[in-house]
């Protein structure tokens, strides 16, 4: 999987052939901007301007709305984007020292893409899987039950 990251004229025809489908836009703004990171692979200002014409809301209701949930991303994510749950759960059972050997093996911060554009970490709050804390998602694989020391392991799968 390549990083996604061009404003092709084909993913906003994609887009708008999408938002055709919704019969009522009001109150479906998340809906459209979930998809909208799908296609884009994260949702930059062009697209969310896109978005608030289309909708006929507010830029600044679109950035409000992306800005909110940690879901969204106004950056290009990694190859492979590694999600690490820092709910209340996953935090006590130590997501923070997980976190940082994440953070130790890529190099990067909560929310950035490494250089070559392979990884990047989000963080997000509760996946409901709180019996398995603390957890991990690279792509859509679930790692739980976690320690510091299975981190350089599991990225390394990935390298
Ligand atoms: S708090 Fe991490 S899965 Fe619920």
């Amino acid at each position: 999987m390549s990083v996604k990251t061009d404003l092709t004229e084909t993913k906003f025809n994609e887009l708008e052939a999408y938002m055709e489908t919704i019969p009522v836009k009001k109150g479906e703004l998340i809906r459209v901007l979930h998809k909208a990171q799908g296609i884009f692979g994260y949702l930059p200002e062009e697209v969310q301007k896109y978005v608030a014409k289309k909708m006929n809301v507010s830029t600044a209701k679109v950035f409000g709305v992306v800005s909110f949930y940690s879901y969204f991303t106004m950056k290009p994510k990694g190859e492979h984007d590694i999600a690490i749950c820092l709910g209340t759960a996953c935090y006590v059972r130590g997501a923070e020292k997980i976190l940082d050997a994440i953070k130790r093996e890529t190099g990067i911060e909560v929310g950035e893409t490494s250089a070559d554009g392979k990884f990047s970490i989000t963080g997000l709050r509760c996946v409901g899987a709180c019996g398995l804390a603390p957890v991990v998602m690279v792509n859509d694989k679930v790692y739980g039950r976690l320690t510091a020391d299975m981190i350089k392991g599991i990225i390394d799968n990935y390298r």
